[in-house]
Protein backbone atom coordinates (compact mmCIF):
# COMPACT_ATOMS: atom_id res chain seq x y z
CA UNK A 1 0.00 0.00 0.00
CA UNK A 2 1.49 3.47 -0.73
CA UNK A 3 1.70 6.36 1.95
CA UNK A 4 0.16 9.03 2.17
CA UNK A 5 2.12 12.01 2.37
CA UNK A 6 1.19 15.44 3.66
CA UNK A 7 3.82 18.15 4.12
CA UNK A 8 3.49 20.00 7.61
CA UNK A 9 4.93 23.04 9.04
CA UNK A 10 4.76 23.88 12.91
CA UNK A 11 6.76 25.16 15.88
CA UNK A 12 8.39 22.73 18.02
CA UNK A 13 10.19 24.23 21.21
CA UNK A 14 10.30 27.19 19.73
CA UNK A 15 12.32 26.00 16.47
CA UNK A 16 10.52 25.60 13.15
CA UNK A 17 9.89 22.95 11.90
CA UNK A 18 8.61 21.73 8.04
CA UNK A 19 8.17 18.02 7.45
CA UNK A 20 6.55 15.43 4.72
CA UNK A 21 4.90 12.97 7.04
CA UNK A 22 2.65 10.19 6.76
CA UNK A 23 -1.35 10.63 7.06
CA UNK A 24 -1.18 8.09 9.75
CA UNK A 25 1.79 9.15 11.88
CA UNK A 26 1.17 10.05 15.67
CA UNK A 27 2.94 12.96 16.90
CA UNK A 28 5.00 10.67 19.18
CA UNK A 29 5.91 8.88 16.53
CA UNK A 30 7.04 11.81 14.96
CA UNK A 31 8.70 14.00 17.69
CA UNK A 32 10.80 10.59 18.33
CA UNK A 33 11.29 9.50 14.98
CA UNK A 34 11.53 12.31 12.97
CA UNK A 35 13.05 15.12 15.45
CA UNK A 36 15.10 12.78 17.55
CA UNK A 37 13.32 14.20 20.37
CA UNK A 38 13.00 10.98 22.39
CA UNK A 39 12.11 12.64 25.71
CA UNK A 40 8.14 11.97 24.86
CA UNK A 41 8.19 8.02 25.66
CA UNK A 42 5.84 5.85 24.26
CA UNK A 43 3.82 3.25 26.80
CA UNK A 44 0.37 1.69 25.90
CA UNK A 45 0.21 3.68 22.44
CA UNK A 46 -3.81 4.05 23.32
CA UNK A 47 -3.96 7.04 25.22
CA UNK A 48 -4.25 5.62 28.99
CA UNK A 49 -0.84 5.54 30.34
CA UNK A 50 0.68 9.36 30.26
CA UNK A 51 3.95 8.65 29.06
CA UNK A 52 3.60 10.53 25.61
CA UNK A 53 2.09 13.82 27.02
CA UNK A 54 3.35 16.62 25.39
CA UNK A 55 1.91 20.32 25.12
CA UNK A 56 0.07 21.27 22.18
CA UNK A 57 -0.80 25.16 22.12
CA UNK A 58 -0.15 25.36 25.34
CA UNK A 59 -3.00 22.52 26.47
CA UNK A 60 -1.74 18.89 27.30
CA UNK A 61 -2.49 16.13 25.16
CA UNK A 62 -1.42 12.92 24.17
CA UNK A 63 0.82 12.64 21.39
CA UNK A 64 -0.29 8.93 20.53
CA UNK A 65 -3.45 10.13 20.01
CA UNK A 66 -2.55 12.72 18.03
CA UNK A 67 -2.15 13.14 14.20
CA UNK A 68 0.79 14.79 13.31
CA UNK A 69 -0.93 16.44 10.57
CA UNK A 70 -3.46 18.00 12.93
CA UNK A 71 -0.55 19.93 14.34
CA UNK A 72 -0.26 22.40 11.28
CA UNK A 73 0.87 25.73 12.19
CA UNK A 74 0.57 24.49 16.05
CA UNK A 75 3.16 25.04 19.11
CA UNK A 76 4.80 22.19 20.60
CA UNK A 77 6.56 21.89 23.47
CA UNK A 78 7.86 18.64 24.78
CA UNK A 79 10.26 17.64 28.13
CA UNK A 80 13.79 18.44 25.69
CA UNK A 81 11.87 21.80 25.51
CA UNK A 82 10.77 22.46 28.82
CA UNK A 83 13.69 21.11 30.46
CA UNK A 84 16.12 23.57 28.29
CA UNK A 85 14.13 26.51 29.17
CA UNK A 86 14.40 25.94 32.63
CA UNK A 87 10.49 26.34 33.05
CA UNK A 88 10.61 23.05 35.37
CA UNK A 89 13.88 23.13 37.09
CA UNK A 90 12.05 22.78 40.26
CA UNK A 91 9.87 20.01 39.93
CA UNK A 92 13.02 18.13 38.37
CA UNK A 93 15.14 18.64 41.14
CA UNK A 94 12.00 18.18 44.14
CA UNK A 95 11.23 14.99 41.62
CA UNK A 96 15.44 13.62 42.11
CA UNK A 97 15.69 15.26 45.58
CA UNK A 98 12.18 13.15 46.90
CA UNK A 99 12.42 9.91 44.82
CA UNK A 100 9.58 10.76 42.58
CA UNK A 101 11.13 8.97 39.56
CA UNK A 102 13.08 5.25 39.66
CA UNK A 103 13.24 3.89 36.11
CA UNK A 104 11.98 6.98 34.56
CA UNK A 105 10.02 6.28 32.21
CA UNK A 106 6.80 7.76 33.12
CA UNK A 107 8.57 10.98 34.22
CA UNK A 108 8.86 13.41 30.82
CA UNK A 109 5.10 12.95 31.07
CA UNK A 110 4.10 13.02 34.93
CA UNK A 111 6.82 16.32 35.05
CA UNK A 112 4.39 18.18 32.09
CA UNK A 113 1.15 16.90 33.82
CA UNK A 114 2.42 18.39 36.81
CA UNK A 115 3.28 21.66 35.44
CA UNK A 116 0.00 21.70 33.83
CA UNK A 117 -1.83 21.94 37.29
CA UNK A 118 0.67 23.91 38.75
CA UNK A 119 -0.05 26.54 35.72
CA UNK A 120 -3.91 26.26 36.65
CA UNK A 121 -3.26 26.14 40.74
CA UNK A 122 -1.21 27.13 42.32
CA UNK A 123 -1.64 25.40 45.34
CA UNK A 124 -3.66 22.75 44.67
CA UNK A 125 -4.53 19.77 47.53
CA UNK A 126 -3.23 16.91 47.71
CA UNK A 127 -6.39 14.81 46.07
CA UNK A 128 -5.92 17.54 43.56
CA UNK A 129 -2.64 16.57 42.56
CA UNK A 130 -3.66 12.90 42.36
CA UNK A 131 -6.60 13.50 40.24
CA UNK A 132 -4.75 15.89 37.92
CA UNK A 133 -1.78 13.17 37.65
CA UNK A 134 -4.49 10.36 37.74
CA UNK A 135 -4.17 10.12 33.95
CA UNK A 136 -0.25 9.33 34.30
CA UNK A 137 0.41 5.39 34.98
CA UNK A 138 3.81 4.47 37.19
CA UNK A 139 5.05 1.15 37.44
CA UNK A 140 7.68 2.25 40.36
CA UNK A 141 7.34 4.93 43.20
CA UNK A 142 3.97 3.88 44.27
CA UNK A 143 2.79 7.70 43.42
CA UNK A 144 3.55 9.07 47.27
CA UNK A 145 6.92 10.50 46.19
CA UNK A 146 5.58 11.79 43.38
CA UNK A 147 2.17 14.15 44.62
CA UNK A 148 5.20 14.84 48.02
CA UNK A 149 7.47 16.36 44.98
CA UNK A 150 4.43 18.29 43.57
CA UNK A 151 3.06 19.63 46.75
CA UNK A 152 6.82 20.66 47.79
CA UNK A 153 7.24 22.85 44.31
CA UNK A 154 3.71 23.97 44.66
CA UNK A 155 4.62 25.30 48.11
CA UNK A 156 7.99 26.57 47.61
CA UNK A 157 6.33 28.56 44.12
CA UNK A 158 3.88 30.08 46.76
CA UNK A 159 6.92 31.19 48.90
CA UNK A 160 8.86 32.77 46.18
CA UNK A 161 5.38 34.59 44.95
CA UNK A 162 4.68 35.73 48.43
S1 LIG B 1 1.62 6.04 25.03
FE1 LIG B 1 0.19 7.65 24.86
S2 LIG B 1 -1.09 7.43 26.58
FE2 LIG B 1 0.24 5.70 26.67
S1 LIG C 1 9.46 5.76 37.65
FE1 LIG C 1 9.25 3.89 36.57
S2 LIG C 1 7.28 4.02 35.69
FE2 LIG C 1 7.41 5.76 36.96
Amino acid sequence: MSEFLIDISLRVNGEPVRERVEARKNLADFLREDLSLTGTHVGCEHGVCGACTVRLNGEIVRACLTLTVQCEGAVVETIEGLSDSGEIADLQEAFTRRNALQCGYCTPGMLIAAQDLLTHDASPSRDAIREHLSGNYCRCTGYQAIVDAVEAVARQRAGATS
